[in-house]
């Protein structure tokens, strides 16, 4: 059983006051994007759970029970009353710790693989929850699409896009820790003395979705974690003027970086500022990809 499933990039990510439990109120946009992990669940040899990783960032990634789509499966097994016996097997396209939500996809990828697997047929919603027990963008990469997420991000409303976008990511030399990227956006707003507002969804951000209208959509991009991601990775100040003075729509870091999103008018500039990004020196590498993409998915069931 193989499920394709996508990486995302944060429209808005408004962050509000850190809560009780340690997580913080979000207004967050995501935006599914043509940047795949696959995942393949089928019956192990022995009574348990082994993972394994290939693919251009599988070096990074842990194979124990601290892996995403392990946790995943063992979360499923335990709600179904079953032994969450079952080979994973990982095909990574997506950064590693690079706020794209790439092990948020692989256990959203897991779910649906193991579901199938064992015959389950877990209604959605259920699934959904089950997702948003293992972590707080793993529901997204269940919906794909372009939606907004409230409270940490796991309750979701799909937003109506029209048109296909086209995106550069410039990805960084490692990553950075997501815990991290929110403590030092408090500690920041601690030591300017901004308090956090109360995060509101964009109305702008979402007249341009339903127009799809580019150019209008890069000028609202935002991201309340960039200057936090910024300051525990100085050289992403480069690459994203880079980008804009490249002629980028909009600009921002993904998520909690430390990968950057540029928005291009078409595929074909988004081709010549990847190139030019590149020449640039100001990031490891570009990839190109489009949304918004549908969410995990199957594709084989051999
Ligand atoms: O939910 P997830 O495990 O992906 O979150 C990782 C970390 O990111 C959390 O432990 C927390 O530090 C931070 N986070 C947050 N507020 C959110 C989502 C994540 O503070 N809404």
């Amino acid at each position: 059983m193989t499920v394709r499933v996508p990486a995302k990039v944060n429209l808005q990510l408004s962050v509000g006051p850190p809560r009780d439990d340690g997580y913080h109120d979000l207004v967050n946009v995501f935006h599914a994007v043509s940047l795949f992990d696959e995942v393949t669940a089928s019956r192990p040899e022995k009574d348990e759970i082994t993972v394994e990783v290939g693919g251009g960032f599988a070096g990074q990634v842990p194979v124990d029970g601290e892996n995403l789509a392990a946790r995943a499966a063992v979360a499923l097994a335990a709600r179904a009353g079953r032994s969450p016996a079952v080979r994973l097997r990982i095909h990574k396209t997506i950064p590693v710790a690079g706020g794209m939500a790439g092990g948020s996809a692989d256990a959203a990828a897991a779910l649906v693989a193991c579901d199938r697997l064992w015959g389950l047929g877990t209604p959605r919603e259920e699934l959904m929850e089950i997702a948003a027990g293992i972590g707080s963008d793993v529901p997204f990469a269940l919906l794909g699409g372009t939606a907004v997420g409230t409270g940490r991000g796991e309750n979701l409303t799909p937003v109506p896009a029209a048109g296909r976008y086209h995106w550069v990511f410039a990805l960084a030399e490692g990553g950075l820790s997501t815990p991290k990227v929110y403590a030092e956006c408090d500690r920041i707003r601690e030591a300017t003395g901004e308090p956090a507002a109360w995060p509101e969804r964009s109305e702008p951000l979402m007249a341009a979705l339903a127009a799809g209208d580019v150019k209008a959509l890069g000028a609202t991009l935002v991201n309340d974690l960039q200057p936090a991601a910024v300051m525990l990775c100085r050289p992403l100040a480069r690459t994203l003027a880079a980008g804009r003075e490249r002629g980028a729509l909009g600009a921002l870091v993904s998520g909690s970086g430390p990968t950057c999103a540029f928005l291009a008018e078409s595929a074909a500039h988004a081709d010549d500022l990847s190139v030019a990004l590149n020449l640039a020196g100001v990031c490891r590498t570009t990839v190109t990809a489009d949304g918004p993409a549908p969410g995990a998915t199957v594709t084989s069931e051999e």
